[in-house]
């Protein structure tokens, strides 16, 4: 079974170094530490309000690293302009909705099917491999695939709150291995990511059809009791297969 890679999502060292306007902690320098301990990669999201990561970070990060930055952005103009320029190794498009706390759900391929076409090509002639958040559906993945993009990357927001509740997962889990199946047999790079704790990280490093988990908001949730090195050590040996 092929080793399952593990990107780092550092938006949220972001969002506490922005709730006091100050200029740490530094995006900039866990970026750089989640590369030492063992991230595959690293994701930010610039957001269209800029609530965490910014422009200058997404520079910063961008000229520093030496593992891929995985760039997560809205379908808008703005974005597009920026990803162009700035070339990030992968881009995975979300939807974004300002209210929003955080990227509720997946892709809905059907709004602006021509202009993300139009921007899945061109991002990958620009050299990023281009990946789009989609919910486990064989529709979905099916629109994706038509799209040209490289990856998906499955929501798993909603087997992530089944288990954190305790609840019964089974069904949502063998959705989600069934729609990986399928995605990979179409050629897709299969990713997942939202919601990821330490158990539900396990459970779905399992699916050999996902090639890359994406996590965020818990991992470095945790870095504030146990560190980040520690933390992403710890994912690493959990989601090992
Ligand atoms: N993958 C995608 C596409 C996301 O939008 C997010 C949230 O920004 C994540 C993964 C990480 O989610 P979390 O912060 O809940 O781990």
């Amino acid at each position: 079974m092929s080793k399952i890679r593990l990107g780092v999502n550092i938006d949220h060292v972001a969002t506490v170094r922005n709730a006091r306007g100050e200029i740490y902690p530094s995006p900039e320098r866990a970026a750089l530490l989640a590369q030492k301990s063992g991230a595959d990669s690293i994701t930010i999201h610039l957001r269209e309000d800029r609530r965490h990561i910014n422009d200058l970070d997404l520079k910063r990060i961008k000229k520093i690293l030496k593992i891929p930055l995985n760039l997560e952005m809205a379908c808008t103009l703005e974005m597009f302009k920026i990803a162009k320029k700035t070339k990030p190794d992968f881009v995975c498009i979300v939807p974004e909705k300002r209210k929003e706390v955080t990227t509720e759900g997946g892709l809905n391929l059907d709004i602006n099917k021509s202009y993300l076409k139009k921007v899945v090509t061109s991002l990958k002639k620009n050299g990023s491999r281009v990946s789009l958040f989609v919910e486990p559906s064989k529709l979905a993945i099916l629109k994706a695939s038509n799209l040209g993009a490289n990856c998906i990357e499955i929501h798993t927001g909603k087997i992530c709150n089944l288990i954190n509740k305790g609840k019964s997962y089974k069904v949502e889990l063998k959705k989600i291995k069934k729609n990986s199946e399928y995605a990979e047999k179409l050629g897709l790079y299969v990713h997942a990511g939202h919601g990821l704790t330490y158990k539900s990280a396990k459970i779905l490093s399992k699916i050999k059809s996902i090639s890359e988990l994406n996590i965020g908001h818990f991992l470095i949730g945790e870095s504030i009791f146990f560190g980040l090195k520690n933390v992403i050590r710890n994912f690493r040996k959990i989601i090992k297969r």
